[in-house]
């Protein structure tokens, strides 16, 4: 089976990133915004590799705006936009390992939390998200163009 690693990714990575996401999720970009990403927030888009193949990705953006975990307050976040593992290969704490080191990324770009927003349904990275400590900030109605709702949840990050 072999030892996966954790990397940063690079503008070659890009494709097989685009092509995991298809694969595993119904949201979609176009290819510039990847590009974009890693050109802005390279330290915190990151990829897992198994055998010299792609088979998980981490994509985020720092942003400073209104704190998901203090009333009021404003904050330096790192907003996790996409992270996805290939089926195959799921269940092996890739995707934890993925949030965690992006989450030290983050935290290392002064960040001092971490959210982001996911399917209602989906219990499986809910269930990811909870155990690394983030919680339900909020539910966003009709987030998703098929009518689903989201929950933005958010994890403090440091100490
Ligand atoms: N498949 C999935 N999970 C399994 C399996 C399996 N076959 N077998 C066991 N599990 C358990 C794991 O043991 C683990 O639980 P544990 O930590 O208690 O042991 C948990 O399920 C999965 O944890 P990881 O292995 O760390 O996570 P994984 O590498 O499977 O990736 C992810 C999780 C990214 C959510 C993955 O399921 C995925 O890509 N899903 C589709 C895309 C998706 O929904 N992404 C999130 C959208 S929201 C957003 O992007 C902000
Ligand atoms: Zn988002």
């Amino acid at each position: 089976m072999g030892e996966y690693q954790i990397r940063r990714c690079e503008r070659e990575d890009i494709l097989a990133v685009i092509n995991i996401n298809a694969d595993t999720l119904p949201e979609h970009y176009s290819d510039y915004f990847y590009y974009e990403i890693l050109a802005e927030f390279p330290e915190t888009f990151l990829v897992a590799e198994l055998g010299g193949v792609l088979v998980g990705y981490v994509m985020c953006r720092i942003e400073y705006g209104f704190s998901h975990l203090k009333r009021l307050g404003l904050a330096r976040k790192g907003h996790v936009v996409s992270v996805a593992v290939t089926q195959q290969h799921r269940g092996k704490g890739i995707g934890t390992l993925l949030m965690q080191t992006t989450q030290d990324a983050m935290a290392a770009k002064d960040a001092t939390e971490s959210y982001l927003e996911v399917r209602v349904t989906n219990s499986e990275a809910i269930a990811l998200y909870q155990r690394l400590g983030y919680k339900v900030s909020s539910r966003l109605e009709a987030y998703y163009k098929d009518g689903e709702a989201a929950l933005v949840m958010a994890a403090p990050l440091g100490q």
